[in-house]
């Protein structure tokens, strides 16, 4: 595969694994995040390994971070292809009990964050005549989870801003995707932990970060509209439109715990 992919939020989870298997294929891999020392040990295992990758240390809640990403994608590889708006992270509890500061960055980092990365790809794919913007989503944007209604929110911002997107993009050699994972092992639940001392507990299906990274290579090849890795996960928004009221009572058993450290 001969495509320049930036990918944000690439320090690890999905978007390593994502970097890891599209570099393995041939794609020249642009890895952004916050943590310096994840992306060089990333860089140097896909470049060991006879692939092609560069580090950019950026904060996608800066508009001027994720230009100069794209600057440095296109100065180092000469084009972009494809921009995957794959930085997040999560909060779990009642709206009412949430800090006002951290309503203010899940909404900054999920949704302002995609946005801007979005924003300065698109500058680029205009200019191009073509291009894949490629959104992170979650099931629980597709269909809100008891107990994640912020993090459900910013969620299905991006599905919103995707669709309308394809809708303006038919014809014209731009393409976007939204991925929607199920619980995924990452470091999604550590980072609770790390920003906010919250164990969360809960049921559900769980995948690996590596079948979600399989389901984007797949729609990087050949771009789809919408991505579920765990398939069966569709099922849930077939619900969530046909059944609504009966789909809140399915749901209900997916609430996740919080346990307070
Ligand atoms: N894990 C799940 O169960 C699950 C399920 C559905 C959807 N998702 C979605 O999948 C995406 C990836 O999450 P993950 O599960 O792979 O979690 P993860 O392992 O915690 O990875 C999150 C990534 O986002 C980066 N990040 C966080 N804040 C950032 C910021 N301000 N600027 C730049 N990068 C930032 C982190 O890197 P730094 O800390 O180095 O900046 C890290 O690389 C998210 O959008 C999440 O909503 C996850």
């Amino acid at each position: 595969m001969n495509k320049v992919v930036a990918i944000t939020g690439a320090s690890s989870g999905i978007g390593r694994a994502a970097a890891v298997a599209l570099a393995a294929e041939g794609a020249a891999v642009v890895v952004s995040a916050r943590r310096a020392d994840l992306l060089k040990a990333l860089v140097d295992e896909i470049t060991a390994a006879g692939g092609r990758a560069l580090a950019v240390t950026s904060d996608v809640t800066s508009e001027g971070d994720m230009r100069a990403l794209v600057a440095r994608a296109v100065d180092a590889f000469g084009r972009l292809d494809v921009m995957i708006c794959n930085a997040g992270i999560g909060y779990y509890g009642p709206i009412d009990d949430t800090p006002p500061d951290v309503l203010r960055r899940l909404l900054d980092v999920n949704v302002l964050g995609t946005l801007h990365a979005a924003r300065a790809a698109l500058a680029v794919f205009r200019r191009q005549g073509h291009g894949h913007l490629i959104a992170i989503s979650s099931i629980a944007g597709r269909r809100g989870i008891g107990g994640s209604s912020l993090y459900s929110a910013t969620k299905a911002a991006q599905i919103g801003f995707i669709e309308g997107l394809r809708a303006e993009f038919l014809g014209s050699g731009l393409a976007a995707s939204i991925v929607y994972p199920v619980s995924t092992k990452t470091e999604f639940r550590e980072a609770l932990t790390r920003d906010y001392g919250h164990v969360v507990q809960g049921v559900g299906p769980l995948q690996p970060a590596e079948s979600v990274a399989r389901a984007i290579v797949r729609c990087v090849r050949r771009p789809t509209a919408e991505v579920y890795p765990h398939r069966r996960s569709k099922l849930l928004a077939v619900l969530a439109v046909t059944l609504p009221g009966w789909t809140d009572r399915l749901v209900r058993k997916y609430t996740r715990r919080v346990i307070h450290n």
